[in-house]
């Protein structure tokens, strides 16, 4: 069967595939330790998941607004009130089937062929894809220069007459760089001076840790609020990834296109997750404060355990639940056989930068428990030292 070119362009999630490559060594009775999915390992709220049940309850097992539920926006839009201060009315957000799609159909609705859009990397690994699959170009900013945080200089060099727009993803995945407002406030003014649309992904925005404050863009840069497209979802902060609830705030010219593209893709997110969402975010604070402390705990831990490994270095994460590690120094400095050989030989999966726009890097995710970290750092010293 001949298959499109764009279906043939595609390269499949690297996260996903070293995660199903652990499962699969795991059902054949291996010992996997896998830090490589990213998704909290804690369970969902007791609140959303009885909203759910009750939701079912009651019969709204059926299509909802394409936009979503009247009772999830207005969550939203009090959430974004009371943590930002940040007003948007019902017809600026789009709810979506997990933020992965609300981006898709983002950067569908803003890309035309040959459109170049900045990608700060090293990056999340769908940025690239779905760009390309709008047919537009990913031009990359390198940031591993400057603590993984953009500078101007950086951006100067890569802006052309073609670039017209940028994603900015603070708590970053996959370098837990938290931005600061003098980054923001540069941003924003480089949204302005070459007129770029920005999409600002903050679905970490509640896992910041020490010092660190998460900020968002509008915050700092209110007059840019109509070329900002916000995109955050449920799955981090209320350990609801398998729900698949995203959203989207913006001005509602586009908001309104965004969601015409998903009348004839999705249509509503599920009817029964988001009334799960609803809950979540009008309800549960507690626990997002409790896994947020928990989380600071385990970085605390892993970069501890990471700083005795000699050749290994890193910048500690401020933000999001992964630590970014530079392999180059050591005898296995190619990403993709650092991975392959650790899961072959110690059963530890992390993923290569390489996914990230960031070939000599490994990613590990630290969503898991305390005793986990310890066996998987000490794994990975024993892989490191016989080769030493
Ligand atoms: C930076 C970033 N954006 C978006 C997403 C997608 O989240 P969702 O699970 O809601 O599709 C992820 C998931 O890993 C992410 O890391």
């Amino acid at each position: 069967m001949k298959l499109s070119q764009r279906a043939m362009s595609i390269s499949p999630s690297a996260t996903l595939s070293i995660s199903d490559k652990a499962k699969e060594l795991k059902a054949q009775g291996k010992p996997i330790l896998s830090f490589s999915a990213g998704e909290p390992d804690f369970g969902s709220p007791l609140a959303a998941c009885r909203a759910a049940i009750e939701a079912v309850n009651r019969g709204e097992t059926h299509y909802t607004p394409n936009s979503g539920i009247g009772e999830l926006k207005k969550a939203i839009a009090g959430y974004y009130k009371r943590r930002f201060g940040l007003e948007y009315s019902s017809g600026e957000i789009l709810v979506t089937s997990g933020l992965k799609t609300m981006l898709y159909e983002t950067i569908q609705t803003l890309t035309d062929p040959g459109d170049e859009v900045l990608v700060f990397t090293p990056a999340w690994v769908s940025y690239v894809e779905q760009i390309n699959l709008a047919c537009g170009a990913a031009v990359p900013v390198d940031t591993s220069g400057s603590g993984f945080c953009p500078t101007l200089e950086e951006i100067s060099k890569s802006v052309t007459g073609k670039t017209r727009g940028m994603i900015i993803n603070t708590p970053c995945n996959p370098t837990g760089a938290v931005y600061s407002e003098k980054a923001l406030r540069m941003l924003a003014d480089v949204a302005v001076k070459y007129d770029l649309w920005v999409i600002f992904d903050e679905v970490y925005e509640r896992l910041v840790y020490g010092g660190a404050r998460h900020v968002n863009i509008l915050q700092v840069a209110p007059e840019i609020r109509s070329r900002v497209i916000i995109a955050n979802g449920v799955s981090k902060t209320y350990c609801m990834t398998g729900w698949r609830i995203g959203y989207a705030l913006g001005p509602g010219e586009v908001i309104k296109r965004i969601d015409g593209l998903q009348s004839h893709l999705t249509s509503n997110a599920s009817s029964i997750a988001q009334w799960a969402a609803a809950a979540a975010i009008n309800d549960v604070e507690d626990e997002v404060e409790r896994n947020r402390a928990a989380f600071e705990s385990r970085r605390d831990l892993i970069c501890g355990l990471l700083s005795e490994i000699k050749p290994l270095r890193f910048v500690s994460p401020d933000g999001a639940f992964y630590i970014f590690i530079d392999v180059r120094g050591t005898r296995v400095p190619d990403d993709m056989e650092f991975c392959r050989k650790l899961l072959e030989e110690k059963y530890v999966a992390l993923v290569p930068g390489a996914a990230f726009s960031a070939p000599g890097y490994v990613r590990m995710s630290y969503a898991c428990p305390e005793s986990s970290l310890k066996d998987g750092v000490a794994r990975i010293r024993e892989f490191i030292e016989a080769r030493s």
